[in-house]
């Protein structure tokens, strides 16, 4: 199995969201008004901070590709790696094309530096074209910021 080039202290636990854990993603995705479609627990990774879930992330499944999504670390925990931990055992877990959505211009540089480039909307798999399509006309006809990216190794 590939390894992350990060690793944790020992403080931490990288494990897959149990069903206890679905209230307080969903709780966080609100509060961050992040993308709330496919809340399927068997996606999602979290981290736990002495058994206390501090950040998680998932990967969405469509024809043909995957989105990763839902990427979330509490406050108190950022700065710190736990959000390119999740990206880099995403990156590991998935099994086809991976793409992501960004609407925030100061994560631009993150995604980037994380080996994601840009991709414009016509060169997204069909299936991703129809999850992204309000998204698309926002950026086309209101100048939206809205970027889609692709993985590259
Ligand atoms: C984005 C997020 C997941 C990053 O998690 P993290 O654990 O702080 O990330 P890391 O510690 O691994 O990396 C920190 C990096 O993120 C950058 N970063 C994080 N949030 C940022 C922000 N709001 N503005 C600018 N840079 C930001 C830091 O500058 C740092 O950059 P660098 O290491 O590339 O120089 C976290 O800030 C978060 O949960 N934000 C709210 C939810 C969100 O926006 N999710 C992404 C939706 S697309």
């Amino acid at each position: 199995m590939k390894q992350a080039n990060f690793s944790l202290s020992h403080e931490y636990t990288l494990r897959k969201a149990k069903l206890s854990d679905l209230w307080l993603i969903i709780f966080f995705i609100v509060k961050a008004r992040l993308d709330p479609t496919q809340m399927k627990l068997q996606q999602f990774l979290v981290i736990e901070y002495h058994g206390r879930l501090v950040a998680f992330g998932q990967l969405r499944n469509f024809p043909l590709a995957q989105e990763l999504g839902s990427l979330y670390v509490a406050p108190n925990f950022r700065n710190q790696g736990l959000g390119t931990f999740l990206i880099e055992n995403l990156i590991i877990e998935a099994t086809k094309p991976l793409y992501l959505k960004c609407v925030k211009k100061e994560l631009m540089s993150f995604y980037t530096k994380r080996c994601f480039v840009t991709v414009d909307y016509q060169d997204l798999p069909n299936s991703l074209k129809s999850k992204f399509f309000l998204s698309q006309l926002r950026k086309k006809f209101l100048k939206g910021f809205v970027f889609f990216m692709k993985y590259k190794a």
